[in-house]
């Protein structure tokens, strides 16, 4: 059978980026390609490496204000890897509608809130705000709208009385290593329909 390729994004330590990777092996019909940040300090880059993927780094400051023409070098190594899939993963750069347009339906994204509330940053401090009962995090498609294509899966977690945006994201945070694994298992395999954790 021959395996799914799928490059991980990321721009720091990528914790979703390991758990990623570490589930690839077996019968998992993918196998990791590429791991490639925006930023050459980021922690996740040695343990891509340690764990045999190869790596590349396009750090987006030289371009300044022009999406574009970072783009236009970020999807140079995704190509050279014959990559399938992209699983952004902490990767904290707004893409374009031109570059996401050329992987509808192949690029999925985490984010760390039941969307569609609390899209955009700060999700945690935002729902404990809002008073929220319950929060988690969403795997989507990733489309021209930020945070807003089709959900792949969710996964929630009870909100605490003394919970802080800290506590409760690391409680998010667990719950993302097991929701992203599973989601890009099904998804990799041809399944679209949502998964809803637990
Ligand atoms: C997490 O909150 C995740 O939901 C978001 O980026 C943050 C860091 O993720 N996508 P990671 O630890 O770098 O994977």
């Amino acid at each position: 059978m021959s395996h799914k390729r799928v490059a991980i994004l990321i721009s720091g330590g990528g914790s979703n980026m390991v758990a990623l990777l570490d589930s690839m092996r077996g019968d998992h019909p993918a196998r990791p390609c590429l791991v490639m940040s925006n930023d050459a300090s980021a922690g996740g880059l040695a343990k891509a490496a340690e764990r045999g993927v190869a790596t590349a780094v396009v750090d987006h400051r030289p371009f300044g204000g022009d999406r574009a023409a970072f783009e236009a070098e970020l999807i140079k190594p995704l190509i050279a890897a014959q990559t399938d899939i992209v699983c952004l993963a902490g990767f904290m750069r707004v893409l374009t509608a031109g570059f996401v347009g050329q992987w509808t339906g192949r690029m999925l994204n985490i984010h760390p809130s039941l969307l569609p509330k609390y899209r955009g940053l700060h999700t945690h401090a935002r729902a404990l705000e809002a008073g929220e009962r319950e929060h988690g995090c969403t795997v989507h498609e990733v489309t021209p709208e930020l945070d807003e294509g089709p959900i792949l899966g969710q996964a929630r977690v009870p909100v605490r009385a003394d919970d802080t945006p800290e506590r409760l994201a690391a409680r998010v945070l667990v719950q993302e290593h097991a929701l992203y694994p599973a989601v890009l298992r099904r998804f990799a395999g041809g399944m679209r329909e949502p998964l809803l954790m637990p």
